[in-house]
């Protein structure tokens, strides 16, 4: 890679991003596409400061991450339709220094259902969890024609989402006792610093059921284990991470993302 005075800057912001693998898999990118450009991880506690030096320094767009997806959304000039109702921005994009926020986790989770052959329609999903990433996935299985369930620790965060987005809450409590027929867990529980844990009991893991993972770091979750144990159909968080990560590049670049190269350089690096 040469960096140079054209070299294009992009990156990442959240907390913590210690274990962030969107460095190497957008890094990837670049390279496979000969572009001049390289993304760097923004770890921080200031997202306003971020975002001005973003402009100040012509940083040409941003991934957003855990605890930032929501937040970030009145700092930016605009917002995508599609970011707008579902409430939380995952990308950014740096238009000649006017900021717009576009969301990618939706499509990026159905890609990784599309890819297991789940059928979406008519199915109760359960979603774990009430921040970006489960907004994301509530409006995405909303739209093509799910029932969706959420719950979360906080139980008035949980059900502000649900009646913002039409679904249906269920008491943290009692989420082992829903009839659910697609299990989503949305919460960093399983990733460092919660490793080996589980954001839920063991036995709300039935057979045929359809366990879906958003960490792929580690790539086998306590979830994913104790779920692929039941006899459900297991998916971890690799595929929606590529494809989101995916869309973000074809929305800063214009180019068709390089989906090989970039899973290739995620794997090994896991
Ligand atoms: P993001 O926007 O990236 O999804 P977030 O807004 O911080 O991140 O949301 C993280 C989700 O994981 C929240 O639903 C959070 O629950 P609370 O609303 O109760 O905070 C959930 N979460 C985080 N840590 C958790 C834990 N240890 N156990 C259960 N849920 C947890």
């Amino acid at each position: 890679m040469k960096i140079d005075q054209h070299t294009e800057i992009y990156g990442i912001i959240g907390r913590p991003l210690g274990h962030t693998l969107s460095p190497v898999m957008h890094n990837a990118a670049f390279e496979a596409c000969k572009l001049n450009a390289v993304y760097l991880a923004f770890e921080t506690f200031d997202p306003e400061v971020v975002l001005r030096t973003v402009r100040a320094l012509n940083i040409r767009g941003l991934s957003v991450t855990i605890p930032y997806k929501s937040a970030v959304m009145p700092l930016l000039d605009e917002i995508d339709p599609l970011a707008a109702q579902i409430g939380a921005v995952n990308t950014i994009v740096n238009r000649n220094g006017r900021l717009l926020g576009l969301n990618t986790d939706a499509l990026g989770g159905l890609k990784a259902l599309e890819k297991n052959r789940i059928i979406i329609n008519e199915k109760t999903c359960l979603i774990i969890g009430a921040g970006g990433a489960a907004r994301a996935l509530a409006w995405g299985l909303k739209s093509k024609g799910a029932r969706v369930i959420i719950t979360n620790r906080s139980e008035a965060k949980g059900a502000a989402l649900a009646a913002e987005l039409d679904c249906a809450f269920t008491l943290w409590e009692k989420r082992a006792d829903q009839k659910a027929e697609i299990l989503v867990q949305t919460t960093p529980v399983g990733m460092a610093p919660h490793l080996n844990q589980c954001s839920v009991p063991d036995k709300i893991f039935k057979p045929g059921m359809t366990a879906m993972e958003i960490i792929y770091n580690p790539l086998e979750t306590k979830f994913v284990q104790s779920a692929r144990a039941k006899g459900c159909l297991t998916i971890n968080g690799l595929e929606m991470f590529i494809r989101q990560g995916a869309e973000q590049f074809r929305i800063w670049t214009g180019l068709e993302p390089p989906l090989a190269e970039m899973r290739k350089a995620v794997l090994a690096s896991l």
